[in-house]
Formats: C-alpha cells, sequence, structure tokens
C-alpha cells in the first residue's frame, strides 16, 4: 500500500474518483448489513422518490493524514447527528450514528492511499449521502432508500486558498423563513446554482445570503457560515431568528475554540448588513471552506471593504485558522473527543 501520487498541491475541490465506497440499502422497515464495494454508479427505478421531489440528504466531513501517519477525523459523531436530524426532517429512515461512525471508519481505511500526506495542503473529503430509492408518485416520502459514503481528495475550496476573497449579497433567498435552511438537504443547493453561476460570472467567489423575511439580517453563504471579529478582537456569530442557518460543526468548533483556548467573548446574535462596517474581519467557515477570509462585499454597487482587506487574514482569524487546523491535523490536542481516529 502506497499513497497514491497525486500532484496534492494543486488539486481542486472537484470529485476524483477512488476505489471504494460504503453502501446499505432500507427495505421493509430496516436498512441491511451494509458493505464496501466498488461499483461506483447508481441503478434506480425511473420513479424514485429523489428524482421527483428531491428526498435527499448528505454531510461533508474530512479525513486527514497526521504527521506521526495516523490517518483521523473531526467530530464525526456530529455529522453523524446532524444527519438524522435532516432524515427526520424530510420523513426519511435515520442511519444509526454508530454505524455511520463505522462506515466512515472503513471507507475511509478501505481507500486509505487516497488520503493525502501530512502538509500537502489536500485532505480526504467523506462525503455520505442518503436518498430515497422506492417509487413515489404522489407527493409522500418513499419506503426504500440507499446511505452511501464515497471519499475524495480535495485541495482548498476557494482558488487562492486561504487568501482573501470578495463576495456579493445575494439577489435571491437561501432558505426560507422555519423552512429547510438548518438541514444539510441538496434542495438547498439547487435553489443556490443559478445565483452561484451568476455571481462567479460577475467575479464574485461566493454569495452572502439574508434572512428571507426582512433581508435585513445576515444569515450565510451558499456553502458556509459566517464568524465576524469586532474591533475588541472578540468573535460575533450571525444567528437566524428563524432558524434558517446550517449548524456548521466547524462554527459550533470555532465558537469554543475561541472563547476556551484563546479567551475570546463569544456573541451569538442576529447581525445586519447595515453592521458589517463595524466590524475588523470577517470569515467563511465549514468542512470545505475551513476559514476563508473575506475581504470584500457588494451589496448591489456599495462596496463595503472589510477592515483587514483583501491582501491577508486578519491577525484573530488567523490564531483561530491555525488553532483549529492544528486540533484537525492533530499537531494541537483539542478538546476530548474531537480528533477521532480511524482504525
Ligand atoms: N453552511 C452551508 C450552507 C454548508 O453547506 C456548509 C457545509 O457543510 C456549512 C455551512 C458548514 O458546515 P460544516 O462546518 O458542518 O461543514
Ligand atoms: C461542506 O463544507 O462539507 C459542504 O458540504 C459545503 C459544500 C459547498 C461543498
Amino acid at each position: 500500500m502506497a499513497v497514491k501520487d497525486l500532484d496534492w498541491a494543486n488539486i481542486g475541490f472537484t470529485y476524483i474518483k477512488t476505489d471504494y465506497r460504503y453502501v446499505s440499502n432500507y427495505k421493509n422497515g430496516s436498512w441491511d448489513e451494509g458493505a464496501i464495494v466498488t461499483d461506483a454508479t447508481i441503478v434506480m427505478s425511473e420513479d424514485a422518490g429523489v428524482l421527483h421531489y428531491a428526498q435527499e440528504c448528505f454531510e461533508g466531513l474530512k479525513a486527514y493524514r497526521t504527521e506521526d501517519n495516523r490517518i483521523v477525523c473531526f467530530r464525526p459523531d456530529l455529522n453523524a447527528k446532524r444527519m438524522v436530524d435532516s432524515a427526520n426532517r424530510l420523513e426519511m429512515p435515520p442511519f444509526p450514528e454508530d454505524r455511520f461512525l463505522k462506515a466512515v471508519e472503513e471507507v475511509v481505511r478501505a481507500n486509505e492511499d487516497w488520503v493525502p500526506p501530512y502538509g500537502s495542503g489536500a485532505t480526504l473529503y467523506i462525503r455520505p449521502v442518503m436518498f430515497a430509492t422506492g417509487n413515489v408518485i404522489g407527493v409522500n416520502p418513499a419506503d426504500e432508500y440507499q446511505f452511501r459514503i464515497f471519499v475524495t481528495p480535495v485541495g482548498p475550496y476557494f482558488k487562492g486558498g486561504a487568501k482573501p476573497i470578495s463576495i456579493k449579497v445575494s439577489d435571491y433567498d437561501r432558505a426560507a423563513p422555519h423552512g429547510t435552511g438548518n438541514i444539510k438537504a441538496g434542495l438547498n443547493y439547487a435553489m443556490s446554482l443559478y445565483p452561484i453561476v451568476k455571481a462567479h460570472e460577475e467575479g464574485f467567489a461566493e454569495n452572502l445570503y439574508l434572512d428571507a423575511g426582512s433581508r435585513t439580517y445576515i444569515e450565510e453563504t451558499g456553502g458556509a457560515n459566517v464568524i465576524l471579529v469586532d474591533n475588541d478582537g472578540n468573535l460575533v456569530i450571525p444567528k437566524s431568528y428563524t432558524d434558517s442557518i446550517l449548524p456548521s460543526i466547524t462554527r459550533r468548533s470555532i465558537a469554543y475554540v475561541a472563547e476556551h483556548v484563546l479567551g475570546l467573548k463569544v456573541t451569538e446574535r442576529p447581525v445586519k448588513l447595515s453592521e458589517i462596517p463595524d466590524f475588523a474581519e470577517m470569515g467563511l467557515c465549514g468542512t470545505a471552506a475551513v476559514i476563508s477570509p473575506v475581504g470584500k462585499i457588494t451589496d448591489h454597487g456599495n462596496v463595503i471593504e472589510i477592515k483587514s482587506g483583501m491582501d491577508e487574514m486578519g491577525p484573530v482569524t488567523k490564531k483561530l485558522y491555525d488553532t483549529l487546523t492544528g486540533i484537525q491535523m492533530g499537531h494541537i490536542e483539542g478538546p476530548e473527543g474531537w480528533v477521532h481516529e480511524i482504525p
């Protein structure tokens, strides 16, 4: 067994087919025992529920190779739990959390040669996905499902890695108040495709979505939560008063690290777009985004320059980034249970 010979420093955030995936199917009221398989394709009925009423949810987490050549992943128990929440909201049978963890371990170990080398800048992205395979024609939940986990090595989500990005305030909404914005369902991303293509054409890296009810408060971007640093160097996290922000595991971890490791004050509250010029630093956080600093926001011709600028990450964001990634890569001791070694 040997680590694959890829140009690790230059792979982007794209799908690279690896050797093995984990698959379990749900039928007659229960999940089968599941197995590691090689077939990367899926054959299903033309009438499968996922194709018609978008009964689908997914997760995203990463595996890292440590300096001493162990393979670890970061808080997978929280992904297992969030997928249960997503499944329940979509009337899908949740995949048991203990089996989720075991499946992550099995599929990562099976593909261990695809886990990028320590320090290469690349990581192994793990994508659990669950969808309705059973037939539906009236609007109803299906009675058969597939749970699958595949992995793909990835580089930075945004071009330029940890360089500040320029984003725009979207003309579109990401999630309805009290809708599905707080779960990880594909339907939340389908609606973001048109606006993200437009944003990219206009030279922006991401869309910042406001609350759909009043278009006043910041919610999150298409694929990451927002963090802000005030002028006293403390952390402020936008909160949704309509519960339409995805509860990011990265953001929850950053909040803990900020308070308990770096001794910052952490406040979670609704934040108006009009308050942004008062902040010193802004970042996007998520499994794919890690922490990506924001340098500029364009709001319909009005440009909001973040004080930390477009050249580099602000100092507090950098401290948070170094501490978080240090814990994830295994060279900084994190809180008990955060780093999960793949047996
Ligand atoms: N918000 C959205 C819309 C996302 O797609 C993601 C990615 O998972 C996040 C936030 C970040 O969540 P996490 O830190 O759990 O990856
Ligand atoms: C992740 O960070 O895992 C996500 O699912 C976000 C997606 C935009 C790639």
